[in-house]
C-alpha cells in the first residue's frame, strides 16, 4: 500500500481533501489519539489566505442525500497566526504536512508560497486556483493561461512540490491541467467543489448565505471520476483524485482511472476516521 508521490514516501494513497479535517479539532475532541491514530498518510491543511476570513455568513451547509452544499467562504486565521499558532502544532502530526494556500492576487501567492517554503516540516505546496482572478475576473483553475501564469509566478520560489488544485468548473479540466504542468506543477489535485444552489423550501429564496455554494459528496463522484480519468489522460504529472469518495470501492476507482493518491472529504463529516476505514477497504481489496 505504500506509495511515493512526488517524491515523498506515504504508508497509504488516502490524505485527506483540504477543508475536510481539522488535527487540531480532532486532538481537542479526542484527546492524543486523534494525532496517533491519525486516519490519513498525510495531512493537506485547510486553504490560507495572507488575511484572516470570517467566512460567508450563515447558514453555511445545506445536506442532501448523497451531497452536501457548502458556501463556508475560506475561513481562517491568515498565513501570520496559521505559522505562529498551528504550524508548530501540526508539525507533532505522524504524517507528512501539505499545505494548502490560495492568493486572491499575484503579489499574494508569492507571500504565502515564500512563507510556506521556509518551512522545514512541509513537504509540499498545494495551490487552490478556484478563485478569481481579481484583476480579470476569471476563475484562475478555469482558464489554462490564468493557471499558467499562476505556477509561473511561484514556480521559482519553492523546491517542494506544487500541486495545483483544480476547479471542476471549467470547459476544460484537462487544458487547464496540462497549462500547470508546462509551468511547472508536480502535481494535480482534483476535484474541487462543483457550483450548486440550494433553496429554502418554504420562500424558495437561496439557503446557504453565500448564495450557491459548492457540491461535494457521494453525488459528485461521476463527474469526478470522469475529469479524473480525462486529466490522468492528458498529463504525464500525478493525480490526487478526490470527490464522494466513501468507500475502498470509490477510492480504487479514482486509483484506476489513473490518480497516484485519492483524497476524502465529506465522508470525513459523517465519520471522522472514515479515512482509516477506507485505507483499509483498499487495503484488503488490493491483498487479493
Ligand atoms: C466544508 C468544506 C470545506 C472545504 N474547504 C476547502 C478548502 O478550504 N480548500 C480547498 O481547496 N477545498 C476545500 N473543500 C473542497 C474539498 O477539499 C474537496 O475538493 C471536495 O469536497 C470534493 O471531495 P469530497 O466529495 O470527498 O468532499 C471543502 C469542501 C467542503 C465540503
Amino acid at each position: 500500500m505504500s506509495v511515493n508521490f512526488c517524491g515523498i514516501e506515504l504508508a497509504h494513497p488516502v490524505v485527506n481533501s483540504s477543508g475536510t479535517f481539522d488535527p487540531l479539532a480532532a486532538r481537542r475532541a479526542f484527546g492524543d489519539a486523534a494525532f496517533t491514530n491519525f486516519p490519513f498518510s498525510a495531512h493537506v491543511t485547510k486553504t490560507i489566505t495572507v488575511a484572516a476570513r470570517q467566512g460567508n455568513r450563515p447558514p453555511r451547509l445545506w445536506e442532501a442525500p448523497t451531497s452536501l452544499i457548502n458556501s463556508i467562504g475560506l475561513p481562517n486565521k491568515g498565513i501570520e497566526r496559521w505559522l505562529a499558532e498551528d504550524y508548530p502544532q501540526l508539525r507533532e502530526l505522524p504524517v507528512p504536512l501539505i499545505v494548502n494556500v490560495m492568493g486572491f492576487d499575484t503579489d499574494e501567492l508569492i507571500q504565502l508560497v515564500g512563507a510556506v517554503a521556509q518551512l522545514a516540516d512541509v513537504v509540499a505546496i498545494e495551490l487552490n486556483v478556484s478563485c478569481p482572478n481579481v484583476e480579470t475576473g476569471t476563475i484562475i483553475g478555469s482558464d489554462p493561461d490564468e493557471c499558467s501564469r499562476t505556477v509561473n509566478a511561484v514556480r521559482g520560489l519553492t523546491t517542494l512540490p506544487l500541486i495545483v488544485k483544480l476547479t471542476p468548473n471549467a470547459t476544460d479540466p484537462a487544458a487547464v491541467a496540462l497549462a500547470a504542468q508546462e509551468a511547472g506543477a508536480d502535481a494535480i489535485s482534483m476535484i474541487n467543489t462543483l457550483r450548486g444552489l440550494a433553496l429554502d423550501p418554504t420562500t424558495l429564496e437561496p439557503w446557504l448565505g453565500g448564495g450557491t455554494g459548492g457540491v461535494s459528496g457521494p453525488a459528485v463522484k461521476a463527474v469526478a471520476l470522469a475529469q479524473t480519468a480525462s486529466v490522468c489522460a492528458a498529463v504525464s504529472i500525478p493525480i490526487i483524485g478526490m470527490g464522494g469518495i466513501d468507500s475502498g470501492h470509490a477510492a480504487r476507482e479514482f486509483l484506476a482511472a489513473g490518480a497516484t493518491l485519492v483524497a476524502v472529504g465529506t465522508a470525513s463529516f459523517t465519520d471522522p476516521t472514515a479515512g482509516s476505514r477506507i485505507s483499509a477497504e483498499l487495503g484488503a481489496m488490493t491483498a487479493h
